[in-house]
């Protein structure tokens, strides 16, 4: 199977002004007291992300799971989770989002199911049978394969499977770019095919059920011993034929970070992350972060990867830029304030399908202290209930609080979505604001090019170009509690969004004020 050379894929259309929102189900809106969210909580609180301007949801994996991975670990692919609904509902789900014109991603999770699994309990048998090289085994409980980990001991069958992540979520089997054990099996194996297989019929699955597509969990570790990529590449490449296909339309995100690998891969777009080379930590996750404002931090490596990235996927709006997920801290932890809509101004003014993180556009905070949830551990604070408002349970459940499924954030002053609806000069109603601009400046648009106008090591602001056609916008973000200047050539025309103080040009000099963010037509 070699790589092709493969263009990059034309998109559905919804990708070019999609605005996503990120739905963590257990954690959003529990419907019938349970203390978990559910499908029939998400549906009745479609028109508040509609309001905020989102039109895309990605939804976490929503199926049958033992939940020791907050649901990464399936063990029935084509079937909901009890707890959060039934297929039907989940079908009902989809005809709700398409109602209102807005689109929705299911969390395919390819890589690994959990050890509850049929697969994996007939993988473990001593017998041969359909699924015996479904998962990559050795060939002795003796020998361990190297490098993932690996779960042993406890089959009939004399081997060590390979695990992916946790050690209760054993590897599929998609073979190996370079099997250099016998037990390895090169990614044209009937069993690599076979897994392959049915990795299509569960996409065939759900895309037929009515879903728009799939965020794609660790679409990049699929095939192992696979240094550059490129037989990952080409099983994605497959895959995306099979959908040319039969489902052209559906739209594929990846969680891979290198937008290089998984656009070749026929992915519409890929997110980056805090793991990997892409640098995103330096905007809002790390001592310093360029958006804090001490102004101590330093966007230039961030914005050196972003340019290579670009270039290499054609300078075309394909990298999604995240505000958090249910991966990372808050971005409340370490972002404040006024620092929070400047972020915002930047997530919601740069190319690509910007995605927000439930809560997030209320500042919701991390939740210190928590113990573990379904193997959250230190994610576990990012993961707690949506607040709605002042009622019971910040209106997330009517459950006992004890029975929530994550502790809410317990302190006084926790932001909620309706005092924030209600407030002009709320996180939440900036957002909103960044986003009606940006769906009115195509230049702003997730298409629109972007050039980087000034973005030196250590110092402030950050100044980009973005451009559409015969539009061009200058954006001006300086998150410094101090004023900070540039020089550039560009006569400064009509503001379309502001945010802090007024910028000035004397010259060629702009000055910027403390904690400001400007959109300047040029
Ligand atoms: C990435 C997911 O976002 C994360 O939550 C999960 O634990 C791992 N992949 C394993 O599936
Ligand atoms: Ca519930």
């Amino acid at each position: 199977m070699p790589t092709k050379n493969q263009p990059i894929r034309r998109q559905p259309g919804w990708l070019d002004n999609a605005i996503f929102y990120e739905i963590y189900p257990q954690s959003f809106c529990d419907s019938n007291g349970d203390g978990i969210g559910d499908f029939e909580g998400i549906i009745s609180k479609l028109d508040y992300i509609k309001e905020l301007g989102c039109n895309a949801i990605w939804m976490n994996p929503c199926f049958e799971s033992p939940f020791g991975d907050a649901g990464y670990d399936v063990s029935d692919y084509c079937k909901a989770a009890p707890r959060y609904g039934t297929n039907e509902d989940l079908k009902r789900l989809f005809g709700e989002v398409h109602k209102r014109d807005m689109h929705i991603l299911l969390d395919l999770v390819p890589g690994h199911t959990s050890v509850e699994h049929k697969w994996f309990k007939e993988s473990m048998k001593a017998e041969k049978n359909e699924f015996t090289d479904r998962y990559i085994w050795t060939d002795s409980v003796w020998e361990e394969p190297v490098g993932y980990g690996s779960l042993r001991g406890i089959s009939d069958r004399d081997g060590s499977c390979a695990v992916n992540f946790f050690t209760h979520q054993p590897a599929l089997n998609y073979g190996y770019y370079k099997p250099d054990r016998p037990w390895q099996q090169s990614i044209d194996s009937p069993g690599a095919i076979a897994t392959r297989e049915a990795l299509k019929d569960i996409m065939r699955f759900w895309l037929g059920m009515g879903c728009d597509g799939f965020r794609v969990d660790m679409a990049g570790s699929l095939v192992k011993q696979d240094e550059d990529s490129k037989g990952t590449i080409a099983l994605w490449q497959n895959i995306r034929e099979f959908l040319d296909e039969e489902f052209p339309d559906a739209a594929m995100v990846s969680e891979w970070g290198e937008p290089d690998k998984s656009l070749q891969g026929g992915f519409h777009m890929d997110f980056l992350l805090h793991f990997g080379p892409s640098h995103y930590n330096d905007l809002f996750r790390c001592e310093e972060p360029f958006f804090s404002d001490r102004g101590k931090g330093d966007i230039s490596e961030f914005v050196a990867k972003y340019k290579e990235n670009y270039e290499k996927s054609e300078r075309k709006g394909l990298i999604c830029i995240p505000s958090g997920n249910h991966d990372m801290d808050r971005l409340a932890r370490s972002i404040h304030d006024d620092n929070l809509k400047i972020a915002f101004a930047f997530l919601l003014s740069m190319p690509g399908a910007p995605f927000i993180y439930y809560g997030d556009e209320i500042g919701m905070r991390y939740v210190e202290g928590l113990t573990s949830v379904e193997g959250g551990f230190s994610r576990t604070g990012s993961r707690s209930p949506m607040q709605w408002d002042d009622t019971t349970n910040a209106g997330f459940s009517s459950a006992p609080k004890e029975s929530l499924y994550i502790k809410l954030d317990e302190s006084k002053d926790r932001p909620t979505a309706k005092a924030q609806m209600a407030d002009e000069s709320s996180l939440r109603s900036e957002i909103k604001r960044l986003i009606e601009i940006r769906q009115s400046h195509p230049a702003l648009m997730n298409k629109g090019e972007i050039e980087f106008v000034y973005a030196e090591k250590g110092a402030y602001p950050l100044a980009y170009l973005r451009s559409s056609g015969d539009e061009k916008i200058l954006v001006i973000l300086n998150p410094a509690d101090r004023e900070t200047d540039f020089e550039c050539d560009y006569a400064l025309g009509e503001e379309v969004y502001s945010f802090g103080g007024k910028v000035q040009k004397q010259g060629k000099k702009i000055a910027v004020p403390a904690k400001t963010a400007a959109f300047i037509e040029v």
